[in-house]
C-alpha cells in the first residue's frame, strides 16, 4: 500500500490502473480511523479491484468554535488500518494541497442542508460538499462510500452527485456500533469515563424510538417526544436536536407513512454526538 501527499501522486496511479483495467472505490474520511471506517474500506475492497482512502482532516467544514485544532489525528495508526483491509492507497493531503492561497470556489446546495447539523453547523455542509468533489475529481472513482451515521451527509452527497452529473456510485453502509450500543465515532475519544457510560442515552432514547414504532405508532410528534423524554433522564447530556424528517426530503414529517430519517444530535458535556435510524414501515 502507498501513502501519497500530493494530488499528481494519486492522479498517476489512477491513471495507472485504468490503464489495467481496473476499477477503482474511494473511501473519503478525516483520519483517526474506527470499526466504522473499516467497514467501509471492507465494502470498498469487496466491490472495487483498487480502493483509495483519503485522510484529510478538512478545515473548511469546521465552524470557527468547533474542534479543528483538537480533531484526534493518527496517520501511522490509520494506514496500518487502510493496509489490513487491503485498500492500495492512501491520500494524505497537508491542507495547502486541497486549498491553495487564492482559493475561492464552493460547492453549496440550497436544499437539505439548512435543518439537521446544518442549524448549528451553518457552513459544515458547504465545506463537506466542496472537499468532497475536490476528492471526485481528483480520485474519479467508480464507487464512494459514506457512513450512515452521518445520514444528512449521505444525503447531500447524493444530491450533490445527482445535481452535478459526477459519474460516481455511491454506496451508504449501515452505522457501526459499540457492544453497548453507542454508534462508533473518532469524537468518542473525548469522552471522560462518565460521558462515556452517559453518552449510552443517545442508542437507548432511538432503541425506544424504534420500538414505538413497532406498535404501529404514526404520529411524528409522539416519536420525538419519547427519544426526547428519554435524553432528559441524562444529567450530561444537552439536547441540540430531535428531528423526524422525510428521508427524501430531510423536510420534518408530521405523520410516518414513507420512509423517515429519525436523527438526534446530543451535547455530552463539551463533545457534541449524532446518532439517527432510518425506518421503512416495509422493511422493519
Ligand atoms: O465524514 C467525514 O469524515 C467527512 O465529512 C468527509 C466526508 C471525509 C469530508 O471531509
Amino acid at each position: 500500500m502507498k501513502i501519497v501527499e500530493t494530488i499528481q501522486e494519486v492522479r498517476d496511479q489512477v491513471k495507472e490502473w485504468r490503464k489495467q483495467g481496473l476499477t477503482v472505490g474511494l473511501v473519503p474520511t478525516m483520519g483517526y480511523l474506527h470499526e466504522g471506517h473499516k467497514s467501509l474500506i471492507d465494502c470498498a475492497v469487496a466491490e472495487n479491484d483498487r480502493v483509495v482512502v483519503s485522510v484529510f482532516v478538512n478545515p473548511m467544514q469546521f465552524g470557527p468554535k468547533e474542534d479543528l485544532a483538537s480533531y484526534p489525528r493518527d496517520l501511522d495508526r490509520d494506514a496500518a488500518v487502510c493496509e489490513s483491509a487491503g485498500a492500495a492507497l492512501v491520500f494524505h493531503p497537508e491542507p495547502s494541497e486541497m486549498y491553495h492561497d487564492d482559493f475561492s470556489s464552493f460547492v453549496d446546495m440550497s436544499t437539505l442542508t439548512g435543518g439537521l447539523c446544518g442549524k448549528t453547523r451553518p457552513i459544515h455542509f458547504r465545506g463537506v460538499c466542496t472537499v468532497v468533489s475536490k476528492l471526485f475529481n481528483i480520485v474519479v472513482p467508480d464507487k464512494a462510500y459514506f457512513g450512515q451515521k452521518d445520514a444528512q451527509q449521505l444525503a447531500v452527497i447524493r444530491h450533490m452527485v445527482s445535481d452535478l452529473n459526477f459519474g460516481i456510485e455511491i454506496v451508504g453502509c449501515p452505522i457501526v456500533r459499540e457492544e453497548d450500543g453507542l454508534a462508533k465515532s473518532s469524537r468518542n475519544t473525548y469522552l471522560s469515563e462518565e460521558e462515556r457510560r452517559a453518552a449510552l442515552i443517545l442508542s437507548q432514547s432511538l432503541k425506544k424510538g424504534k420500538a414505538l414504532l413497532e406498535t404501529g405508532e404514526t404520529d411524528a410528534a409522539k416519536l420525538r417526544a419519547v427519544i426526547a423524554n428519554t435524553l432528559a433522564t441524562e444529567p450530561l447530556a444537552k439536547v441540540d436536536y430531535v428531528e423526524v424528517v422525510g428521508w427524501d426530503t430531510l423536510e420534518p414529517v408530521e405523520s410516518i407513512n414513507g420512509p423517515i430519517l429519525t436523527a438526534i444530535a446530543v451535547y455530552i458535556g463539551k463533545t457534541r454526538l449524532i446518532d439517527n435510524f432510518i425506518w421503512q414501515k416495509e422493511t422493519r
